[in-house]
């Protein structure tokens, strides 16, 4: 019996804004950011709540995975960008879909937030817990920015992505999956209650990669399995440059690496979803692939998951 995502949704605001734009707001330029960073444009979320682009990104997924609301047996939100200091988001999220009986709550864990969430769905499905997990990342953080700040207001972007997580007998499952924290560094990156983001980007860079190379590592050797063995890897969305330090380190080539950060930005715990989304459509995931996922954010959290898909 292994795990499952059944469906993946994701929904992204209308509102476009390039580097172009940014350039007439602070003192940046396309140029910087672009060799900097990868961006070249991000979504910014106008009257879309946290919750309501959850919901959207929730609907899209269970019409994919071709279920009923009604056999969702629970909410997990990952976001640093929560709607509001409580309820959680994902209560929210619960309200609108109009569900009763289930439970609902949100996962702190920034940029890594999927992936902790897919360790704590996986081991809550595999405890016999929850037969169906909906598991959503959603960021607002066009909220939380200092929009005179350009060493950080340049970085981030809004949207949602959610996945359907199951058990049944299919050949998918979690292969080997390692979350990791260490809260002695959360000065890197972090932003106050009702304050803006800081960021160490210098310091953190370093950290991304050793700690992402780290939990890769892990999980391609727990599981038995070499990089060669890896069909695609969709790290979360930081900086190109970080991503391009990672693959050349597991020496795994760029054809193997799934990048949309020149869209997007860093949407935080909705990036590797909206990335796995993106994937799919684009026909560059099939079922019976073996992903790697990673990521590193605030906390600092890091993590890898290794899945046939
Ligand atoms: O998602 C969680 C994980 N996040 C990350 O891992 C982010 C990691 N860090 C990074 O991605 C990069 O460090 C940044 C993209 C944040 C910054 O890039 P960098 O190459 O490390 O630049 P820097 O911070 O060392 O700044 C270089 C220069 C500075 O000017 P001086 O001191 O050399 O004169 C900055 O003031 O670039 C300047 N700068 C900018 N210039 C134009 C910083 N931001 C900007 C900007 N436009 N937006």
């Amino acid at each position: 019996m292994g795990l499952k995502i059944e469906g993946v949704g994701i929904y992204l605001p209308k509102k476009r804004l390039t580097n172009f734009d940014l350039e007439k707001m602070v003192d940046t330029s396309d140029e910087w950011i672009t060799t900097r960073t990868g961006i070249k444009e991000r979504r910014i979320a106008e009257d879309e709540t946290t919750s309501y682009m959850a919901y959207r990104s929730a609907l899209s997924a269970i019409e994919r995975s071709g279920i009923s609301k009604e056999d969702i047996d629970g909410i997990i939100v990952a976001t640093l960008s929560p709607e509001k200091q409580f309820p959680s988001t994902a209560c929210l999220v619960q309200e609108k879909l109009g569900l009763k009986d289930i439970f609902a709550f949100d996962l702190s864990a920034a940029c890594s937030g999927f992936l902790y969430g897919l360790e704590v769905a996986w081991s809550m499905i595999s405890a016999g817990r929850a037969k169906r997990i909906l598991l959503i990342g959603s960021e607002k953080i066009s909220g939380i920015v200092d929009w005179k700040d350009r060493s950080t207001c340049v970085l981030f972007g809004d949207g949602a992505a959610s996945v359907i997580l199951t058990n049944d007998e299919s050949n998918s499952d979690i292969l080997a999956s390692k979350i990791y924290s260490d809260g002695s560094l959360w000065e890197l990156l972090y932003a106050p209650l009702c304050g803006y983001i800081n960021m160490k980007g210098r310091e953190l860079f370093k950290v991304a990669v050793r700690s992402m190379e780290e939990a890769c590592r892990y999980v391609l050797d727990k599981a038995g399995l070499s990089p060669e063995d890896v069909d695609l890897v969709i790290p979360h969305q930081a900086n190109i440059r970080i991503i391009n330090s990672l693959a050349e380190k597991l020496n795994i080539p760029e054809e193997k690496i799934y990048t949309n950060i020149h869209k997007y930005g860093n949407t935080s715990a909705a990036s590797i979803p909206i990335a796995l989304y993106e994937a799919l459509e684009e026909g560059r995931l099939k079922r019976g692939d073996i992903v790697l996922l990673t990521a590193m954010g605030g906390g600092l959290t890091w993590g890898a998951t290794l899945l046939r898909f």
